[in-house]
């Protein structure tokens, strides 16, 4: 087996036996989220956390990148520390953490009180086997767009005084979007079709990540991809995608879900002008 011969398929097996069928230095992008902690019941499996980093890190181009998504259980009081774990071990691997995003959940499950506060984030990883190679930065509104600032003298802790001339030119109208990112969980019509699986994330938050960091044509690849979220987006951002899933069951979600994507359906003009 080779990385073209598994181009846009998906495998129904443990994600180290279909990793190593990958070719080294061939996977431009992985988008996924692991089963942390056995928060969740996913049919049964075994995760082997070392060996998965050591198959991902051969598998990724140079230049390429892994965006994994993952959040702690708390038990016996004390958050795991799973996430920050697995983000050293990915660095000890190799890879550099580039990026230590936030997926904020807009309607977060309410939560008993246990003296802390609602949990409503998870952390989105980025990591990259050396200098990332490709960021096509989604820009946002600027909240001053087009304001001519003055001279002004503020604080810098480490240098004392300073002060800012005018700017020459008002306001830019855009700038880089921050790196805390918002989606509604479960509920658009495109994230619906994954109810059936425990734990999917919103197929806006994988668009959003391979518009960033791959380009048309490039292999995706989600190698614990459930319900098939990262594999249907890639699809139909003209990107290819290879899936791995331990479950049948999730494998055939998956399965239906790319088979029912349009190609470029779900963009907005903003996203379009990306790709
Ligand atoms: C958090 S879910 C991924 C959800 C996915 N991002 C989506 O949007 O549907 C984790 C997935 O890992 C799968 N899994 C668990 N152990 C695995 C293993 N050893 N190899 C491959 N997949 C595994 C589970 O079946 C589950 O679907």
């Amino acid at each position: 087996m080779s990385t073209s011969k598994l181009t846009n398929t998906i495998l129904n097996e443990d994600c180290v036996t279909g990793l190593v069928k990958l070719d080294d230095n061939s996977i431009d992008l992985v988008v996924t989220s692991p089963p942390y902690d056995g928060l969740r019941d996913y049919k049964g499996f075994t995760f082997e956390f070392p060996r998965i980093i050591k198959q991902l890190y051969r598998v990724v181009k140079e230049g390429g990148v892994v965006v994994w998504v993952v959040a702690d259980a708390t038990v016996k009081g004390t958050e795991t520390g799973t996430s920050f774990r697995q983000a050293l071990g990915f660095m000890e691997e190799g890879f550099n953490l580039h990026d230590t995003m936030i997926f904020r959940k807009a309607n977060p499950i309410p939560q008993i009180y246990r003296k802390r506060y609602n949990n409503e984030f998870e952390y989105m990883f980025v990591f990259s086997k050396g200098t990332v190679a490709k960021h096509n930065a989604i820009m946002v509104p600027c909240l001053h767009a087009g304001l001519e600032l003055g001279t002004t003298t503020y604080k810098n802790y480490s240098k004392g005084e300073q002060t800012r001339k005018k700017l020459a030119n008002p306001v830019k109208a855009e700038k880089v979007k921050g790196n805390i990112w918002e989606y509604v969980v479960g509920k658009k019509k495109e994230d619906q079709e994954a109810k059936e699986h425990p734990a999917p994330f919103p197929a806006q938050l994988a668009r959003d990540h391979i518009l960033s960091w791959s380009n048309e044509g490039d292999i995706v690849l989600d190698p614990m991809c459930g319900s098939g979220t990262t594999l249907r987006v890639a699809k139909e951002l003209d990107r290819n995608y290879i899936g791995i899933d331990i479950s049948e069951e999730y494998c055939k979600i998956a399965e239906r879900r790319v088979a029912n994507a349009d190609n470029a359906s779900n963009l907005d003009t903003h996203q379009k002008s990306l790709i």
